[in-house]
């Protein structure tokens, strides 16, 4: 069974700067609801119930978020207001929520590191919340399902365009079943003529513990930061790490143009006022 959950969130949000100066830019709101909450909510649908995160400074709005405010629920007990919480009442009753820093931003690789903490050694989910799924069944509960059955590292990918591949990690591998692929190679963002596919990794993880042994010795690589494909890729060559099509939409809302979409989407598609 897995029931934990890690969100690397220490990561600074520069492209929405302003913006992201004093607030996370996982507590953007997409709608009326913060970037961050929609993967938590997607982890606890997967029955990913301990949540995670890794944060950094200047982030403790997220952990404000997931905890109660007493004032605010004073002020609006009993009126019609109330259901303005609902959904985060929802998400704090079922989920619990732990803490821990990354002090140096030495990439994805090593924040997964720092969450050997939280997690210690059990098969874990990883959302980058960046990354907002859509889908009839969540991305992670369908990945989920795909562990019981397979037992190993997965990593959730779709197809994209070449101009686009080199913002991504790539894998390359073999089909084994219908969107379903063993992985043999994996390069953390590689021009588009040295990609072993068009299939991009998105941010959505199920990881086995022997990763933490792994990302230990792994050296820096790409930008000159611990990359967690890099690690995925020894853990591909010494087992197997699956590579899964997910089944649904995905809106890269770290970037502007990726959130504004979002905002559209979930707005004529999801808002419930
Ligand atoms: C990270 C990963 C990359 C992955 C991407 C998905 O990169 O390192 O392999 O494809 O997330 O969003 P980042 O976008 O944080 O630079």
């Amino acid at each position: 069974m897995i029931t934990k959950c890690l969100f690397p969130v220490a990561g600074y949000g520069t492209r929405f700067l302003p913006a992201t100066k004093s607030m996370p830019k996982e507590m953007l709101p997409v709608v009326n609801k913060p970037l961050v909450q929609y993967g938590v909510e997607e982890a606890l649908e997967a029955g990913l119930k301990d949540i995670g995160f890794v944060t950094g400074r200047g982030k403790r709005a997220i952990a404000d978020h997931f905890d109660v405010s007493y004032e605010l629920e004073h002020q609006i007990a009993g009126s019609d207001k109330e259901k303005y919480l609902e959904s985060i009442r929802e998400v704090m009753s079922k989920g619990s929520f732990s803490f821990t820093r990354q002090r140096d931003m030495r990439g994805l690789g090593d924040a997964i590191l720092n969450g050997y903490r939280l997690i210690g050694d059990e098969a874990f989910g990883v959302v980058l919340s960046d990354d907002l799924c859509v889908a009839e069944e969540g991305v992670l509960s369908q990945m989920v399902k795909l562990y019981k059955q397979f037992r190993c590292s997965i990593v959730a990918v779709q197809e994209v365009p070449e101009d686009q591949i080199s913002k991504f990690g790539v894998i390359g591998g073999e089909q084994i079943k219908d969107g379903i692929y063993q992985v043999n190679e994996m390069v953390e963002k590689p021009n588009p003529e040295d990609a072993p596919s068009n299939l991009a990794i998105i941010g959505r993880y199920i990881l086995t513990p022997d990763i933490f042994e792994i990302l230990r010795d792994t050296p820096p690589g790409k930008n000159n930061e611990v990359q967690l494909t890099d690690a995925l890729m020894t853990q591909a060559q010494n087992g197997c790490v699956l590579a899964y099509k997910f089944k649904g939409r995905r809106f890269d809302c770290g970037s502007v143009e990726g959130f504004v979409t979002a905002t559209n989407y979930v707005y004529e598609n999801l808002y419930n006022p």
